[in-house]
């Protein structure tokens, strides 16, 4: 039996759960993204919702990544971030658990003529990067969720994360946002109480985690975090945190609104200049549609 007990939260009841409930299991992360497939390509510039947080991720990759590193890009997806990456590095790795995403990935690089810029593809499992020397990368970029499907595991993927990376190199990590996505989905809080049942999504809300004995009859397991889960797999681990980012954050805004906004330019561009900045301060990053962070492993590692 699992027990979860979250810090400074007053109101919460002992949880509990099976433990094999928490399992992670590569089929389910892996055939769900098979699933999805091209939908993934256009997932971030089919909604101003989406435009938001794809600009506060740019903006971190344009701080952190340079022409002279050899850089990792984990959970790389269909390549929205590949796009950028292989302009931005010396030697760009483009990995992914799903065969899937990862073929789509090669195609639309294909497309845009920049195929030949990555340097390899690979299918890798974040828990198990054990095909990759300790130490290789200068950076390495997992964002848009990988660590969120891991469950059990997470600790074991940043840890997977940290040990690949040299000492002094960076570490962009980015998690799915449960207030955030709370937020966003309230419009279904009544459908999905009456699904489940009201001590199935108290669990989901209180934890984060959507797993298989809290989500009967689903197939979509996943750790939506606060800052305060990421903080605790950080713990202990030998690295500085760099910086904090809370991408999406205006992206609360109801889509009607922001492409009202969208199509004034001189609008738009105050507004993208208020996200990338509030998106920086401490007080916003739970509130992001996603929550980045930018970890330096330390020197002495
Ligand atoms: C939401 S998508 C994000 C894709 C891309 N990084 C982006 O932000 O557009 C999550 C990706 O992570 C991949 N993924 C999930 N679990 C993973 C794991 N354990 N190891 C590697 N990739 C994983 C999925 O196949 C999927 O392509």
């Amino acid at each position: 039996m699992y027990c979860i007990r979250q810090k400074n939260d007053l109101s919460l009841r002992e949880l509990t759960c099976s433990q094999e409930s928490l399992e992670y299991d590569a089929n389910y992360p892996r055939s769900h993204y098979d699933r999805l497939a091209d939908d993934e390509w256009t997932r971030l510039t089919n909604s101003r919702r989406g435009e938001l947080n794809l600009l506060v991720h740019l903006d971190v990759l344009r701080q952190h990544i340079t022409a002279d590193m050899d850089v990792l890009e984990i959970g790389a997806g269909t390549g929205i971030y590949t796009k950028e990456l292989v302009n931005m590095s010396r030697r760009l790795v483009v990995a992914d658990l799903s065969k899937v995403q990862l073929d789509l990935n090669q195609e639309h690089m294909r497309e845009l003529g920049v195929v030949d810029l990555v340097y390899e593809y690979r299918v890798l499992d974040l828990v198990d990067l054990s095909e990759i020397d300790d130490s290789y990368f200068d950076a390495i970029v997992c964002v848009g969720g990988p660590l969120s499907y891991l469950l059990n595991k997470a600790k074991v993927g940043v840890q997977e994360l940290i040990r690949v990376v040299k000492p002094g190199g960076i570490v962009i990590l980015g998690v799915m946002s449960l207030i955030s996505t709370l937020i966003r989905f309230m419009g279904s809080l009544v459908q999905e109480k009456d699904e489940i049942g009201i001590e199935n999504l108290r669990w989901v809300l209180q934890t984060g985690i959507q797993d298989r004995e809290h989500n009967p009859g689903r197939e979509h397991y996943c750790h939506m975090m606060t800052c305060a889960d990421v903080d605790s797999l950080l713990k202990n681990e030998e690295i500085e945190i760099v910086e904090r980012r809370a991408p999406g954050l205006l992206s609360l805004a109801p889509e009607e609104a922001l492409a009202q906004v969208r199509e004034d330019d001189e609008l738009w561009e105050l507004l993208v200049e208020r996200e990338l900045a509030w998106s920086r301060l401490p007080g916003t990053l739970d509130l992001g549609t996603n929550i980045i962070y930018v970890l330096r492993k330390s020197e002495t590692n």
